[in-house]
């Protein structure tokens, strides 16, 4: 078998067969296929997509190219959940812990930021002496014992995937369905749990920009959830506009925290709830009603909150930061930014925002680079607000002063205004719970 004749018969737009695919995910994993050729074939894939079943095979593929979590040794219905990514995005840290108090079990790993969106593990880092290193005796131990974890993600998960998302970043490759699809659910599958959902975000702050390919995505990956053996939601949730008001890791927890309190934010809180509910419903079968009404009750009798307690407890962190979020460190440099016009605010693109808070040192401009823990932004108006010319619309918290100049020009071209009042935005379009047919 020859790279070139799988390349050219993509190009022409026919389907893959299980040996090539194989061939192409083995050979590159290796590095016996060089990069020139895997982008010329990712190009093919994004101009001529790919079928369920090459979508699926490449999928399996990939989740089979490295480590497979065996989490047998858990007593109990395992449930996982995962973001496509967005902008102050912390409903791991309020999800988990509401499932798991409610009796689902997280065994979960999860990603650090990437580009202009946040990760779960740095904003755990952020707690203080909180490991998401364990090893896998430990991490099913902890999950048996309490419920949960979350750690980061064994090196050797789908490796397929570590190199493929790295060329499709630099080839202009991240945007396609299949890819996207199979990159996300090989992780899922690799990582073992029985019950998955996932958040499709879908506008300004997302990778999928229109409604309309998130939920061509959203199908595709609960399709092939089912297809093998995995009962999968997604729920289709607005990423137009950052999550909640805080962006940045110790502001993320903080705001985490008092949403588990039963005092976050509106929008954070029914997009968590949506989530939590899902996750209940896959675990348990229980009617949705029920699921949520559990899911409320978890957060009213502080059963979530002891729940995020024990792990962080479990795991090493700081505890004394959860029960009292004053003790998280401060920037030491907060600046008020104010609107530079009056009206209605009718838009706030995520992606600059979330560029503005990795300016201000919330996330890593190069691989590698370190965090700044107490560094972003708090929004103090949203979508919809109407502001005067100088009101305060944002707190920009840094260890750099000077990165709020550049943030703050940034910032401004992020947000556009309206004369008139605005629609109050949907924060979830749609739940899939079924595979297409
Ligand atoms: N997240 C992933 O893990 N993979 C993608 O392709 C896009 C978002």
């Amino acid at each position: 078998m020859r790279m070139y004749d799988i390349i050219t018969k993509k190009r022409n737009g026919e389907v893959l067969t299980d040996a090539e695919i194989s061939f192409f995910i083995d050979g590159y994993t290796k590095g016996d296929i060089p990069d020139y050729q895997v982008s010329a074939l990712l190009m093919a894939i994004y101009f001529n997509g790919m079928n369920e079943h090459e979508t699926s095979y490449l999928t399996m593929a990939m989740a089979q190219s490295g480590d497979q979590i065996d989490l047998s040794g858990i007593k109990g219905v395992t449930v996982d959940k995962h973001s496509t990514g967005g902008v102050g995005d912390k409903t791991t840290l309020i999800v988990a812990p509401i499932v798991a108090s409610l009796g689902g079990k997280l065994a979960k790993m999860s990603g650090r930021g990437l580009g202009h969106t946040g990760g779960t593990v740095d904003k755990l880092e952020s707690i203080g002496d909180f490991c998401t290193e364990l090893s896998p005796e430990a991490f099913i131990k902890q999950v048996n014992d309490i419920g949960i974890c979350v750690v980061g993600q064994s090196g050797n998960l789908a490796p397929a995937d570590k190199k493929l998302y790295a060329l499709r970043d630099v080839t202009a490759t991240v945007d396609s369905v299949p890819l996207i699809a199979s990159s996300i659910m090989s992780k899922k599958i690799a990582a073992g749990s029985s019950c998955i959902v996932l958040d499709v975000k879908t506008g300004s702050g997302a990778f999928m920009k229109t409604l309309d390919d998130s939920i061509l995505l959203a199908q595709k990956m609960v399709d092939i959830g089912y297809s093998v053996g995995r009962k999968t939601a997604a729920l289709i949730t607005n990423m137009d506009i950052p999550l909640g008001h805080a962006i940045g890791n110790s502001l993320e927890v903080i705001e985490a925290v008092n949403t588990l309190k039963g005092n976050g934010p509106a929008d954070l809180t029914e997009v968590c709830v949506a989530l939590a509910t899902n996750m209940v419903y896959l675990c348990t079968g229980k009617p949705k009603d029920e699921c949520k009404e559990m899911v409320l009750g978890a957060i009213k009798d502080g059963s979530a909150l002891d729940k995020l307690r024990q792990m962080v407890k479990a795991q090493g962190g700081d505890v004394a930061r959860i029960d009292n979020t004053d003790l998280f460190p401060k920037a030491p440099v907060v600046v008020d930014v104010k609107s530079r016009k009056s009206g209605y605010i009718k838009h706030m693109d995520a992606e600059k925002i979330g560029i503005c808070s990795v300016i201000l040192g919330a996330g890593r401009e190069k691989k590698g680079d370190p965090i700044d823990f107490s560094a972003g932004i708090i929004l103090s108006k949203k979508t919809c607000d109407y502001v005067n010319e100088g009101d305060v619309i944002a707190q920009f918290h840094t260890s750099d002063a000077s990165k709020i100049a550049s943030a703050e020009e940034l910032f401004n071209t992020a947000i556009v205004y309206s004369d008139e009042p605005v629609p109050a935005p949907t924060l979830v379009y749609e739940i899939i719970s079924e595979p297409s047919k």
